[in-house]
């Protein structure tokens, strides 16, 4: 049995959940429940990313404090989760006494060993609402082709980097003054300190797909990291810093990932099967896969392995990097209706379409995915309602009417049946390689094969005859065990049809390994409609609710 932690990136406690988190959230969920239908101890843990200025600012703009926002978010998000079948151990969050203690642990121990620099630096500061400026709340005119209203890190038109003072004409898009430049003791961390550990890593953990950013990443140069910010900050006071005005807090990013440790930290007060040092000692033996979007890759193919071998902790087992979600092939957006928050999803439509929907476009590639409408109805219909519910419908009411829900003491094509099974150990690797698009078109072959027989058999006709109504029973009970496999294949993506097909077959919870035995001479209960169609009204709903939203 693997140990194994997964995680998803942590979402930021200022704004609600769309269908661009729900990639990566049903992608580490799928993987997940995989990895205890065959028997892995595997544990999700992640939380709200609660700290920085745009949750202080958003706060101090409701008027309420930012834990209050946060623990609001906290509420929704989870709700969102839970109502998408995401079945993590544990959603916490970074505000916590866990991490806080484990940030000031980590921090004190790169700081011993020299990972630590405290540098001046000059920085822009809003002189009206007296508060350092993110890059990105400062905004002008780009230093290189004029571009105007760019944001102070780089130019969405020429693609230049510069720092906000370098902008023409800055001002603060807090109070629209124009930045002054003042001075500022920071801290930061020596990342160039673990360059070759960093080399000697990144060749062995982070995949071959995106190989090239990092040789980029190592050409340009490892920089020394920024991890302090100035007060007023929410975040955690660096220890050994000036208090009050004078005040320096962690960086959000430092402690975002750190995060990780600390809901699972968290979660071990309640789990005594969870071992903290187990899974995050130096020398452990338990698997780590963080899943994320292909825009924080530095942070977690650098910084982080590089902040937990300084402090001289356990390494990531694997990055799992995504591409973005694109809706009708472009990027999402309010005014066309495309910018779907999960909760506008779900007063629509059934979580489990776009569960499946999505494990028939991810692969292990950062390649965007796209959710094209017309296409994810018609795919639903088609492969869930047209191909794999149909098996059940088709066989399941000749088993109850004509045979008192008795299924055969034998299978009437044995062959066919293991020809099913044979298919275990290839669905099997492609969900461990993240290859969901590989394993449910092979699901759905299956499904069209399940199909062929039983139209082949036409059991509907043989049951009008009674001198062949006997066969019917073998017929229905091999294209209900069709079904029942594809069912356990089809599990870590539909959790809660599952349930409904458990109980219909009568039999207790799937694991990977019953797909191997039928179920034979043995008693099910009426079938009952497991899914319905999507219909073109239902979409459209959809989209115009989401025009409505506010956000
Ligand atoms: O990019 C984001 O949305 C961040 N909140 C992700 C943090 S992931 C981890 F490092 F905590
Ligand atoms: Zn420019």
């Amino acid at each position: 049995m693997r140990k194994i932690i997964v995680t998803s990136a942590l979402p930021y406690a200022n704004g609600p959940i769309h269908l661009g988190h729900m990639v990566e959230f049903i992608q580490t969920d799928i993987w997940k429940r995989f990895q205890q239908l065959i028997g892995n101890q595997c544990v999700y843990i992640w939380g709200s990313d609660a700290h920085g200025t745009p949750i202080m600012l958003r706060a101090e703009k409701e008027g309420i404090t930012p834990e209050q926002l946060v623990s609001r978010i906290h509420q929704e998000h989870t709700r969102d989760f839970d109502d998408f079948h995401i079945s993590y151990d544990n959603f916490y969050t970074t505000h916590s006494p866990e991490n806080n203690e484990l940030v000031c642990e980590i921090y004190r121990r790169l700081r011993d060993r020299g990972d630590i620099e405290i540098k001046t630096i000059i920085q822009a500061f809003d002189p009206i609402k007296n508060i350092f400026l993110p890059d990105r709340f400062v905004k002008g005119e780009c230093p290189r082709c004029s571009t105007k209203d760019q944001y102070g890190d780089n130019c969405e038109h020429c693609g230049a980097t510069y720092t906000p003072m370098e902008l023409k004409n800055p001002r603060s898009v807090l109070s629209d003054a124009t930045p002054i430049e003042k001075e500022s003791e920071h801290y930061f961390f020596k990342l160039p300190n673990h360059e070759q550990f960093l080399r000697e890593w990144t060749k062995e953990h982070i995949p071959p797909t995106v190989a090239n950013k990092l040789d980029e990443w190592f050409t340009t140069g490892l920089q020394n990291w920024d991890i302090s910010r100035d007060a007023p900050y929410f975040g955690f006071p660096i220890p050994d810093a000036p208090k009050g005005d004078q005040a320096k807090y962690f960086y959000v990013w430092l402690d975002a990932p750190i995060g990780y440790m600390a809901s699972f930290k968290n979660l071990c007060s309640r789990r005594p099967d969870l071992h903290f040092d187990e899974y995050w000692s130096a020398n452990s033996k338990t698997e780590l896969h963080h899943f994320i979007g292909k825009d924080i890759m530095y942070f977690h193919a650098l910084f982080w392995p590089a902040t937990l071998h300084g402090a001289g902790y356990r390494t990531p087992t694997a990055i799992h990097t995504h591409g973005f979600l694109t809706v009708n092939g472009q990027k999402m957006s309010k005014s066309r209706g495309t910018f779907v928050k999960a909760r506008t999803y779900l007063n629509h439509l059934d979580p489990e379409y776009l569960r499946y929907y999505f494990a028939t476009k991810l692969t292990d590639s950062v390649e965007d995915i796209d959710l094209n409408f017309e296409d994810f109805r018609l795919r639903i219909n088609s492969d869930l309602i047209g191909k794999y519910i149909n098996i059940a419908s088709r066989c399941a009411g000749f088993i109850t009417k004509n045979f008192n829900g008795q299924l055969s003491a034998e299978l009437v094509d044995a062959e066919l049946f293991s020809s099913f099974v044979a298919q275990a150990s290839s669905v099997a690797l492609h969900y461990e390689n993240r290859d969901y698009s590989r394993a449910m078109r092979e699901i759905m072959l299956l499904a069209d094969k399940a199909n062929q027989y039983i139209a082949d058999k036409a059991p509907w006709t043989l049951a009008k005859n009674p001198d062949t109504v006997a066969q019917v029973q073998a017929i229905c009970t091999l294209g209900l065990n069709l079904f029942r496999v594809l069912t356990i294949y089809l599990k870590p993506v539909l959790p809660k049809l599952t349930e409904k097909v458990e109980t219909f077959f009568n039999v207790d919870a799937f694991n990977w390994q019953d797909h191997a035995q039928p179920l034979l001479a043995h008693t099910i209960n009426q079938f009952v409609p497991l899914m319905s169609r999507i219909e073109e009204t239902q979409i459209a709903a959809l989209i115009q609710s989401t025009k409505e939203d506010v956000i």
